[in-house]
């Protein structure tokens, strides 16, 4: 059976949830390999809204086994939250949903480690991270000594005993961080905690590798969600203002357990324009006040960010980094989300180079020094007048809006396969 996996193109929020929900129906499991509660997705499931940031948006189809896999780090309370929500809203979760036993656990004092590198007197070395604890948790990962997985919260002395070494030394470590005495962690009062959120766990606390491989072994099919965008991998995007994980497909195999040779089509999702939340440089970004273009996009394409609500930067497509990270995540073909946030410009502007020291390269440079140094340039393309939303097929869309489509696609080398005209599913166009 074909294995799909669906990653965003750019520095995430790319609606990467409405693609997974179309794609729902052709799967058996949904997996998430990569970042935590950090992401967002917001899924239109009939009248109701629910907004996601750990759990797999496949969670929302009871025929897909959702797995969260021991690339991801998760933030128990969160976990619970979540499933509450989609209980509450008759969603069924039960042996539907899945945490691999060696999946990270985030705890307080990773929050509080990223506050005060945010906040604290590194100021200008701030990244604007989402504040969930992401990469503190992933540093404990790859530093061995603080680590705690999932599955240790089944093992009550044991957490218990690494709690009581750990939570000293995380709260030296903050306490050395700042200036005014901070209540420091009490490592039996979190152990109590964990070992509570643990009862409520346990039910889906299972070796996901072995399942993802018994599930391909009886010829079922696995559809992956990376959480973020390519632009924020921590080796390939714009470090260091990106996410702590690797969200291009490369993470899968890590992630997950799963060969990325299993995934036979991988679909690469875009917006019509570019959007960012957090720090660090953005070529195509529209600087043009409160009654710009750029605040028109970001209220009417909603663009603040489902975790934190901050407004996100928003600018103009950047083919540069787009034929960089299509590269780099093999992807067989791109989706256009969000084109009808474009209608009523009378001209949009598709960035087709960089301007660099006098020079013009269309090699994307993903050191962010380098990438701040560069200037867009632009190729004008006309824009359309007419609302698209209500276009359901190819041959709705106005004469400019398929020009844009085809444009972007031959700038890319790659097929469009669908374009979204809004949120609900049947607001798509399949090609
Ligand atoms: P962190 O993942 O919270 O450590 O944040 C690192 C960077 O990634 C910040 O610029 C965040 O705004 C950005 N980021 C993290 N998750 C998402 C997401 O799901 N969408 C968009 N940006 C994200």
């Amino acid at each position: 059976m074909a294995c799909t996996c669906v990653v965003g193109l750019q520095w995430g929020d790319e609606a990467k949830g409405k693609i997974v929900d179309l794609l729902s129906a052709e799967h058996h499991f949904a997996v998430r390999y990569n970042g935590g509660a950090n992401a967002g997705h917001t899924v239109v499931w009939g009248d109701r809204i629910f907004k996601l940031s750990l759990l797999p948006t496949g969670v929302l189809h009871p025929h897909l086994h959702a797995v969260i896999g021991n690339g991801v780090v998760v933030y128990p309370p969160r976990f619970i939250e979540e499933v509450d929500q989609l209980i509450q809203g008759g969603v069924q979760v039960s042996s539907n949903l899945s945490v691999s036993e060696h999946a990270h656990v985030i705890f307080p004092y990773h929050m509080e480690e990223e506050k005060l590198t945010e906040q604290g007197g590194s100021g200008s070395n701030a990244i604007g991270t989402t504040g969930r604890g992401i990469g503190p948790c992933y540093q404990d990962k790859v530093g061995r000594t603080c680590g705690i997985r999932v599955g240790d919260l089944l093992k009550p002395d044991f957490l218990r005993e690494r709690l009581k070494f750990i939570v000293p030394r995380k709260n030296q470590l903050i306490q050395a961080f700042t200036a005014t005495p901070v209540k420091p962690f009490d490592a039996n009062q979190l152990a109590d905690q964990y070992l509570g959120y643990a009862e409520r766990l346990k039910p889906f606390i299972k070796n996901t590798t072995k399942i993802l491989h018994d599930g391909i072994k009886a010829g079922k099919s696995l559809l992956f969600e990376a959480a973020q965008g390519s632009l924020l991998d921590i080796d390939h995007g714009t470090f260091p203002y990106v996410t702590s994980s690797s969200s291009l497909p490369s993470g899968i195999w890590a992630g997950s357990g799963v060969s990325t040779r299993k995934v036979d089509r991988i679909i690469g999702i875009i917006k019509a324009y570019t959007s960012r939340v957090g720090r660090g440089p953005f070529p195509t970004e529209l600087y043009d006040g409160p009654t710009g273009l750029g605040e028109r996009i970001r209220k009417i394409g909603r663009e603040y960010g489902t975790v934190t609500g901050r407004p996100r930067r928003v600018g103009w497509l950047d083919t540069v980094a787009l034929k960089y990270t299509a590269m780099l995540a093999d992807v067989n073909e791109v989706t256009i989300m969000l084109l009808d946030v474009l209608s009523g410009l009378d001209e949009l502007f598709l960035c087709v180079a960089y301007e660099r020291a006098g020079e013009r390269i269309t090699d994307f440079p993903s050191d962010a020094d380098e990438l701040a140094k560069c200037k867009a340039v632009y190729e004008k393309v006309p824009g359309w007048s007419e609302d698209v939303s209500k276009a359901r097929k190819w041959a709705d869309l106005p004469a400019n809006a398929q020009r844009y489509v085809e444009r972007v696609s031959e700038l890319l080398s790659l097929r469009v396969s669908m374009v979204s005209v809004g949120p609900d599913r049947a607001e798509t166009i399949f090609r």
